[in-house]
């Protein structure tokens, strides 16, 4: 009896074109490529993908199937998720990571460095596979869209998704969202977009996107921005060509291990002081404000800020507390003690990028020029 990976082999060795292996119900995977990845079915006509699964609700088991809340997020292994929508091998040879099995609130920086630093390994340096995916819990999913975008470095799609309803509910809507990431990561029209969120039929840009809504199944949108296109009838629809988001750098975390530390703190009425200094004691290496409007804090929280810039020399990045908006800056001057402007992006976006650049040592100037868009540097 010769295993299937055998048969593959020898059919490859024998000098077939388009060898179709399926996949045996006995041992799931049937082929292994040079990366160690394992394939459930190797057929030669179709596109690679990899799938990076990190839990979530998408992985999520309720004993209810009427239960959207209250279930246990990052229950269900990746077999199972691709057992749930047997089509995604009509369209691509899959293979399975399992990075972590978590709610997404326990995704660490450690665990976007991992997954990171394997797209650009596995998927970017590997002509034979087409592009990524990697399933997430919903209510930290922009951070690691937002991660990904900065950090994984080549043309090929990188597609995060997840699920508003757990696997075990009525109408889950976790099946159909990863087949129809899938569809997009093998997309050609979809190289050259950085990494895109694609749930409820939209495609969604990972610079530009937030979670909208705790609870619908539309949640995920760029307000301002708007969708990069949508998918109609598992058929992916680009509205516009290829763009690159105002602003947005490229950075090589190859030799990064760690992000360091960064806080968020909110701005509101009667805001204590004792929250900065907190965090700083803490061992903060970065603070991010998420200020009223515009970025406002009081008065008092203004004066702090510029003793913990001054003192302690931590960089301090002023966005909003607001779901749209800028925080607008008035040119930056390193010898002026006051917090750097996020411009567009969002205290959770501010807190990734910020971690990045002191993960990267950059100076104070560099910083700036990172939020501001006018970074010089690419790496
Ligand atoms: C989570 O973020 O892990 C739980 C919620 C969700 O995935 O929708």
């Amino acid at each position: 009896m010769f295993s299937s990976t055998a048969v593959l082999l020898t059919l490859m060795a024998l000098g077939y074109a388009s060898p179709i292996v399926y996949r045996q119900e006995a041992s799931p995977f049937v082929f292994t490529n040079s990366n160690g990845l394992n394939f459930t079915q190797m057929n030669t006509t179709l596109p690679n993908v990899t799938i990076f699964a990190t839990g979530g609700t998408i992985a999520g088991s309720s004993s209810s199937n009427t239960a959207t809340t209250g279930y246990t997020a990052g229950a269900l292994g990746i077999l199972t998720l691709l057992d749930a929508v047997p089509e995604v091998l009509n369209i691509s040879n899959v293979a399975g990571v399992q990075i972590s099995n978590v709610g997404s609130p326990d995704v660490t920086s450690s665990i976007l460095v991992q997954i990171a630093h394997q797209i650009n390994n596995v998927v970017c340096n590997d002509p034979t596979m087409a592009g990524a995916v990697v399933t997430h819990g919903t209510d930290t999913l922009e951070e690691t869209a937002f991660f990904l975008d900065a950090t994984v470095n080549c043309e090929k799609p990188v597609i995060i998704v997840g699920a508003m309803r757990p696997a075990t509910a009525i109408s889950a809507d976790g099946p159909f969202n990863l087949l129809e990431a899938v569809s997009v990561a093998i997309n050609p029209a979809a190289r050259n977009r950085g990494a895109m969120v694609v749930m409820n039929d939209r495609i969604v840009s990972a610079y530009y996107v937030t979670k909208t809504n705790a609870n619908t199944m539309d949640t995920f949108k760029a307000y301002e921005q708007g969708n990069l296109g949508t998918l109609i009838s598992n058929t992916p629809y680009f509205f516009y060509p290829p763009v690159t988001p105002t602003g947005k750098a490229a950075y090589d975390i190859r030799n990064v291990t760690a992000i360091p530390r960064v806080d968020i703190l909110m701005s509101y009425q009667d805001m204590s002081n004792d929250t900065l200094y907190s965090a700083v004691s803490s061992g903060a290496k970065g603070i991010v404000i998420a200020g009223s409007g515009a970025g406002s804090t009081s008065s008092n929280f203004s004066l702090a800020m510029q003793d913990v810039i001054t003192m302690h020399g931590i960089p301090i990045i002023d966005s909003t507390r607001v779901m749209s908006g800028e925080v607008s800056n008035s040119g930056f001057d390193p010898e002026d003690p006051s917090p750097i402007s996020s411009g567009f992006l969002n205290p959770y976006k501010s807190r990734v990028l910020l971690g990045i650049l002191l993960a990267q040592m950059r100076n104070v100037t560099e910083i700036a020029g990172a939020f501001n868009g006018s970074a010089t540097f690419v790496g």
